[in-house]
């Protein structure tokens, strides 16, 4: 196991539809993370059941998430990539942890607010004691760095002062993980209402592109993106004053590295007519090897068996051994 390199954590729920927002703002920048951190991803199919799901969808998903993890640049040999709930003491300490976190501080997440009141009909313990868990799923690795989005950061500090608590009582058990903001990369917004940051829930008719959409459908989404009402016609980066052609213009900055004002000379004269389907053009060409990637691996399940297994093994190593110490610090009798 690396040593020296500093560990890096993070799960992700198994939702199966990465957008181009997520890739272009975000995923693309993982594969470079490996070279200096020590990077452990999970697929969160514990936390999933927290809402009702469709049992083989949330099958079929989950191996598609790791499909396309992979296929955007997260490499099974420099990533510890597995499924949460092959490795069993995630459970084992989520249920420990939950006898150290409080009514009251789970009653302050916001994310249990949200979700209660989106699934009223379905509010159950789950979904309350989830940030005991997700503190497990983080405390197990001693990790330095959680990289999180904005809506989790509470999470992690509710983690932290978990394990600050329980450190304070049974001595230094667990590092203290730092919530870690990635690196900013291109904010893309949904093409229909450049307002609003592009997101998976959306559907179709909301301006959001999958990773895997097809080219056919990717080139009608860009022809119906939303321009600007103003009367110039011509693309000119100006986000106050033309939010939907400056977002196209992110994109395809974002999959052809060329600056604003290479963009600007490059269309000047043509208005929006041509400019639409360039970027979409952009956008099929960058996303066609992770698509094909990942549909060659879905196929591929004898490679994603061994890519999951031996993830779920190198993490399980390491988890039993905070696990022991846990067991021992709070009195259960060793094995
Ligand atoms: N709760 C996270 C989310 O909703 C997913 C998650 C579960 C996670 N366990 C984690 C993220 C541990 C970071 C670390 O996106």
């Amino acid at each position: 196991m690396e040593t020296t390199k500093k560990r890096m954590l993070s799960g992700i729920k198994p939702s199966g539809d990465l957008t181009l927002g997520s890739y272009l703002g975000a995923i693309k920048n993982w594969a470079v993370r490996a070279d200096l951190f020590d990077c452990y991803y999970f697929m969160a199919d514990l936390h999933a059941i927290t809402v009702r799901q469709n049992p083989a969808d949330l099958r079929r998903r989950t191996l598609e998430q790791l499909a396309q993890y992979i296929a955007c640049g997260l490499d099974p040999e420099k990533n510890t990539l597995f499924i949460q709930s092959h490795v069993p003491q995630h459970v084992e300490l989520g249920w420990v942890l939950n006898c150290y976190a409080m009514f009251g501080e789970l009653s302050r997440m916001t994310q249990f607010k949200d979700k209660s009141a989106k699934n009223a009909d379905n509010i159950n313990g789950g979904l309350f004691t989830y940030p005991a868990l997700m503190a497990a799923d983080i405390l197990l690795y001693q990790p330095d760095y959680v990289p999180v989005g904005e809506d989790q950061k509470q999470h992690v500090e509710l983690t932290r002062d978990i394990a600050r608590r329980f450190n304070g009582i049974y001595g230094d058990v667990f590092k203290i993980p730092e919530p870690f903001i990635p690196e900013t990369g291109a904010r893309i917004m949904s093409l229909t209402n450049p307002a609003a940051k592009m997101s998976k829930s959306e559907n179709e008719d909301t301006g959001r592109i999958l990773v895997m959409d097809a080219p056919e459908t990717i080139m009608r989404q860009f022809k119906r993106a939303i321009t600007d009402s103003d009367t110039e016609n011509c693309v000119r980066y100006d986000k106050e004053n033309k939010p939907g052609v400056s977002n196209l213009m992110t994109i395809y900055s974002a999959c052809t590295g060329k600056s604003y004002a290479e963009i600007e000379s490059e269309f000047a004269g043509c208005g929006y007519g041509k400019f639409k389907p360039a970027v979409g053009e952009a956008v099929v060409e960058t996303l066609r090897p992770i698509r094909e990637e990942a549909a060659r691996l879905m196929k591929d399940k004898a490679y994603l068996e061994s890519v999951y297994r031996d993830g779920a093994q190198k993490a399980g190593y390491f988890a039993e051994k905070t696990l022991r110490k846990v067991y021992k610090k709070v009195g259960f009798v060793a094995k």
